[in-house]
Parts: structure tokens; sequence; C-alpha cells
């Protein structure tokens, strides 16, 4: 036996497949009695407790929650470290709350100490709300994403991240150039790229600040390294879908841009996509890209109704993302309770198990990443959550009144947010304790 092994005894939930592909039933495992059994990082056993007590050794350590749900840990597919200083920003829409708020809060980064002290913020937040992956965008400056990843790497989180090339329309104070974010890029991807359990994403900021030139370098990048992620965002808001059509008057589209660059496939996450045609999903989910969906955001900022049925449809990837400083919440369970509201507006229903795969297994396919997280199938990384049922004297009255667990499920999702983790776990490392 490795000294490493633990054992967790809770009930345990994971999901194992798309409730859009399987139906509900069949899109998950639930251990009312669970135990979930590391070794040295990664999962070695999960299932009934009853049946795995008997084949481990008498003297295993074992932590027994009560009144507790174990799941994965949650995956952010969209958030923005340099905007951590200012969620919940008033007032404006995507364009003026742009150049208001956001530019002036990310200068800052130029300043390696101010990078690190958000960095270390940032991250405690995010494990605060359970959150042990995340598809991050830093600043321009490439310090922001070394202070990231150093912060990232003590505690071996698998974290993606990756500085913004923007070399137009933002002040002269946030530029680059797209010699230099090429040069930029690259010197991150050597320095961090499949180091631990972190990875890189070229991250064009989007179509309307970057010329034509930066955004050819970004796709040579991509073609330059294997495995490399691209993030950007894409039609969010109807005034930046007018300005990139004056922009790039030559595209049939704003996919199209990004298409023409080369810049769409199986690591490709495009932010929002509230907008998008058929014809755009078609063409996204054909290259394999994938969709964050960001309700929360694109409530605060007016931008509008993700079309989660046309996604599925067309058998897009898709994962949710906070959008933090857009985003007002670091919380997935309160992106969730957003997403929720975002389908009854439309007059559809988000099943709680879709929103556990939105958070977790949805999240890990859209970053390729399903043979490692966002499920507790032996052999993947142990990055997982405790969630305690009594986090709130409400919550604890509210769940006795559950006759199951999809109502257990869906009321952790509804009044849920960083205090119902009681614990997260990362590489079998506890990271995060209430
Ligand atoms: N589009 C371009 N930059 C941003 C950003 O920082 N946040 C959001 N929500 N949309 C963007
Ligand atoms: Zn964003």
């Amino acid at each position: 036996m490795s000294l490493t092994r633990k054992a967790y005894r809770a009930a345990i939930l994971h999901s194992i497949a798309d409730p859009a592909e399987v139906g509900i039933e069949a899109s998950y495992e639930y251990f009312e009695d669970g135990l979930l059994v590391v070794d040295n990082g990664q999962i070695s056993a999960l299932g009934h407790a009853s049946e795995l007590l008997p084949t481990l050794p008498a003297d295993i350590d074992i932590t027994h929650y009560q009144d507790a749900l174990i799941t994965p840990g949650f995956i952010d597919t969209h958030i923005h470290l340099p905007q951590t200083g200012m969620v919940g920003a008033y007032g404006e829409q995507l364009l003026d709350w742009l150049n208001t708020y956001t530019f002036p809060c990310e200068s800052q980064f130029a300043d390696k100490a101010h990078a690190d002290e958000v960095a270390d913020i940032f991250i405690k937040e995010l494990l605060r709300n359970g959150t042990t992956t995340a598809l991050v965008f830093g600043s321009v400056h490439p310090q922001s994403v070394n202070s990231f990843f150093e912060a990232a790497e003590q505690l071996d989180l698998r974290m993606i991240a990756g500085k913004v090339m923007m070399d137009r329309n933002a002040p002269d104070y946030l530029t680059d150039t797209a010699e230099s974010s090429y040069v930029e890029s690259k010197a991150l991807i050597e320095r961090w790229h499949g180091k631990g359990r972190l990875h890189y994403a070229v991250t064009p900021r989007f179509a309307p600040t970057s010329t034509p030139e930066q955004l050819t370098l970004a796709g040579q990048l991509l073609t330059e390294y294997p495995d490399l992620y691209m993030q950007t965002h894409i039609s969010e808001n109807l005034k930046e879908i007018e300005w990139v059509k004056e922009l790039f008057p030559e595209r049939k589209g704003y996919l199209d841009v990004y298409d023409h660059y080369q810049l769409l496939g199986e690591r490709s996450v495009f932010a929002h996509g509230v907008h998008l045609c058929d014809d755009e999903c078609a063409r996204l989910a054909e290259t394999g890209s994938a969709i964050s969906f960001c309700p929360t955001s694109n409530f605060f900022l007016g931008s509008g109704l993700f079309n989660l049925p046309m996604a599925e449809k067309h058998k897009l990837n898709v994962g949710i993302g906070t959008d933090v400083g857009g985003g007002t919440s670091f919380s997935l369970l309160q992106t969730l309770n957003e997403a929720y509201k975002v389908m009854q507006l439309q007059g559809a229903r988000l099943s709680p198990f879709k929103s556990l795969y939105l958070a977790t297994l949805g999240g890990a396919r859209a970053l390729r990443l399903e043979d490692r997280i966002g499920n507790l199938q032996p052999g993947t990384d142990a990055d997982f959550l405790v969630l305690d049922y009594n986090a709130t004297p409400l919550l604890g009255y509210r769940l006795q009144q559950a006759n199951n667990i999809a109502e257990t499920l869906f009321v952790l999702m509804t009044l849920g947010d960083d205090r119902t983790v009681l614990q997260t776990y990362a590489a079998g490392n506890l990271v995060h304790q209430r």
C-alpha cells in the first residue's frame, strides 16, 4: 500500500455522460454511502462503501463526512484574472464597460508585485468556490501569467492561462504589437506549457482588438506547438458584432474571422456565443471547438440569453464560465443558478444533472481533459469537493425536505455558493478548508 493512500466516505455524485445524449438517468452515478479512494494524487477506486471497504486494509485512513456530498472539482471555462478588482462595475454594456472599467484595471498588471498579489487572491477565491481548473485570461502583460502559474504550480493545480494579445482599439498603455505578442506568448509557452498540470492558451482578446497580422501569428503559434489551447470572445453583444463586421468586411461573419486565421479547433474555447447563428454553431461543432456559457456575465452586461438547446442540437461542446469581472460571482453554483433562469426565460428547462455536467464533465470535454478531470473515474486526478448540506441554516432546513438526489442537487445549485464548499482537494491535497 502506498503511504499516501486515503479514503473519503460520504454521498458521492459525478457525471458520466451528457444528459442531452444519453438521457438524465444514464448521465450520472450516485452512491448514497460512497467511498472515494485516492492514491498518490489520483483516484484509485470509487464505489459503494459497503462493497469497497472489505477490499481495503483495515488500517486505511478514512475521512467520514455526514450530511455532505462529494463531487468532482468545478471547471470554469472562462474567467479573467486581472478583473478580480473590478467585479460589479456599474452601468455599462460591453464596449463602454471595457473602456471605462476594464482597461484601467488591467493596466495595473504592468507591476509584477500587483500581479503576484492578485494572483494569490484569485486562486484562493477559485478554491474557496470549488473551482479546481479554470481557463484564464491574463492581462496583456506576460507577468500576469507568470504570477498566476507560479501560484498555481505551488499547489499543483491543473490550470490553463494565456497572456492577452491586443494590438489595436485599446489604450496605448495596454497594447502590444503583433510581433511582441508572438514573442512574449512563445516565451510563456516554452516556460509553462506542459509543466506539471499547467497548460498554455493563445489568447487574442477578441477580433476588434487584434490586427490581421496579430491573428495570423496567433494561428501560427497553434501550428507550432501541439496541444496548445486558444481562447477568445465571440458574439457577446450586438454592438460588438456590428463593429466586427465593419473591421472585417471581407469575412462572412464573426466566427469566419477566427476561422480564416485558423483559430478554430479541438482546444479552442469561445466565450459567450450569445448571438451565434445556426451555421456558426455547425462550424464550431465540425471543428471540435467549444463554447463557454457565461450566464451571470450575460445578464450583468445585458448581453442576452445563450441558446443552449441550439448548441445541443449541433452537439457542440459547452462548458460553463463565470467570466469574472463581467460575471459577478466566482461560484459555479451561483453561475448555474443563473443558467437555470436563462433557460426559464426561453421557455426551457435546465436539469440539475445537465448543470452538474456543465460544471464538471462538460467543461472537461470542452478542454479535452475528461481523462484527467471533471469526473471521479479511477485513474483521473483527485480533484474533488466536499459540499456541506448544512452550510447555511436555510440550506440545511431546505435539504431536509428534499426527497432525492435530483432535488438535493437542484437546491444546492439554487441556494449554494462559496459557503457550501467545505473542502477542496487538488491532486489529492487539501487546498481549501472553509
Ligand atoms: N470581450 C473582449 N474583452 C472582454 C472582456 O474582458 N470581458 C468580456 N465579457 N467580453 C470581452
Ligand atoms: Zn470574458
